[in-house]
């Protein structure tokens, strides 16, 4: 039996308060590390066609779903299938969600510590005139593969993630949030005027934009779907606890859209500031993940201003990491919290001491450990949880909203609070149907083509 929510659970202090910090949960290293990196991989125009797809015909619709049963619940996603559905298995796919927040953290956190190593690089002038891609890659390569510098960023980056989550929901998620995110916009939007306007970055704008349908493969299907579902951190629950902090009054339809359309948007921003520059320093768009921290010094080291931009730049890289690190880390707290009546300064520490056990073989995988180099510990970690544990848990949320609850329990709780939802029975028919069949597909046509990474 799910225990009652605790006085230590908090609400948003309203509507703008929740599309801020969901916005921030969204909007991240997932649009700005990872989708330039995957867009990359996926064969550049094709996989943003087929990400555009997704997060259309899935993204949004799971985003809604996920939003509804924690509004219809107030819990953590462990405690929301317990209430719906008492006594069942469905709490199971809450608890994978716990899991795959947990682990996804662990990997997350390593690669935000380097956007903070990366800051103060910035902020020292190490991306002088004379970085060119091979001094730039040098310079990559020495930060994340030193066991010292990997390992004291990931601590340094837990370690402020923990501290805003103890503060709690309003206090400091959303404070934090209320102020980063629109710096985070503004820096970008200056970045992309630099971009397309750097000789050559037209090559890039062409990758980026134009679909080659050659490259077409069911590769791309996954990577593209894992991406929109890490991007709007969906399928593990993170929508479940921030949905069940929305207050009742408040109408969501428009929220959560705005929430959605915001983290494309930042995404392909962030597209079409690395692909010109990319193209326009003459570098090879198959950078791995290091593709953004490898292109960007470049255009820094030659542009006027490039300091600023660059000390700004990884400003918000960090920023943007942050308000996504505070959602991972809360989704594991509220259940903590929730399901386990510990209070959230304990669940904080304790949490976060623990992911940072298991990101230390993330931190030593880019270099500072053969071993775990070689097998490609952090990329492993990012497809299975990011790509596969994502989809698997989007999968069954729509079957479990479409089939088991009921979409018009759904749309009740999204249209509760004002403004019905357009086109219902249309919305409806996408859960029970296209999500499903469209997720159950991609995952079927990868066991078949054995093609999984
Ligand atoms: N959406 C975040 C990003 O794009 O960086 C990452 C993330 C946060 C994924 C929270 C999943 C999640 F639950």
């Amino acid at each position: 039996m799910a225990t009652s929510p605790s006085s230590d659970r908090g609400a948003w202090s309203g509507k703008l308060g929740f599309v801020l910090a969901a916005a921030g949960s969204a909007i991240g290293l997932g649009n700005i590390w990872r989708f330039p990196y995957m867009a990359a991989e996926g064969g550049g125009g094709i996989f943003v066609l087929v990400y555009l797809g997704c997060v259309l015909a899935i993204g949004i619709p799971v985003l809604f779903a996920e939003l509804s049963i924690g509004r219809a619940t107030e819990r953590n996603p462990v405690g929301a299938f317990k209430k719906l559905v008492p006594g069942t298995w469905w709490s199971a796919v809450g608890g994978m969600g716990v899991l795959a927040g947990f682990a996804i953290l662990a990997f997350y956190s390593v690669i935000a510590g380097w956007t903070v190593g990366y800051l103060w690089m910035a902020i020292t002038g190490t991306f002088g005139p004379d970085v060119d891609a091979a001094a730039s890659a040098e310079i990559f390569s020495g930060l994340i593969g030193s066991a010292g510098p990997a390992i004291t960023l990931t601590v340094l980056f837990l370690g402020v993630t923990a501290v805003v989550v103890r503060g709690g929901v309003a206090g400091g998620i959303e404070k934090a949030s209320k102020i980063l995110m629109p710096v985070l916009l503004s820096v970008l939007v200056l970045l992309l005027i630099r971009a397309v306007t750097l000789p050559g970055a037209g090559a890039g704008l062409e990758y980026l934009l134009r679909p080659d349908m050659s490259e077409l493969t069911p590769k791309v299907f996954i990577t593209a779907l894992g991406q929109a579902l890490f991007s709007m951190s969906l399928g593990m629950g993170a929508m479940i606890t921030y949905g069940s902090y929305f207050p009742k009054d408040a109408s969501l339809p428009f929220a959560g859209t705005a929430v959605a359309l915001a983290d494309m948007g930042i995404a392909l921003l962030a597209g079409l500031v690395i692909f010109p520059a990319l193209f326009s320093a003459g570098m090879d768009p198959q950078g791995g993940p290091g593709l953004v921290f490898v292109v960007l010094p470049t255009v820094f080291a030659n542009m006027p201003m490039g300091h600023l931009f660059g000390v700004l730049f990884f400003a918000c890289l960090s920023i943007a990491a942050l308000t996504s690190t505070i959602s991972l880390l809360e989704v594991v707290v509220a259940y903590f919290v929730d399901e386990k009546g510990w209070s959230r300064p304990k669940a904080a520490l304790i949490i976060s001491l623990a992911c940072f056990v298991l990101a230390v073989p993330s931190a030593l995988s880019q270099g500072a450990n053969a071993w775990l180099t070689d097998f490609g510990w952090l990329d492993v970690q990012n497809i299975i949880w990011g790509n596969y544990g994502l989809s698997i848990g989007a999968l069954l949320i729509c079957i479990f909203v479409g089939w088991k609850w009921g979409t018009d329990k759904m749309l009740q709780y999204v249209e509760m609070g004002g403004n019905p939802v357009p086109g219902r029975a249309m919305f409806a028919f996408v859960v029970r149907y296209v999500c499903p069949v469209a997720i159950g597909a991609v995952l079927a046509f990868l066991i078949i083509t054995r093609e999984y990474f």
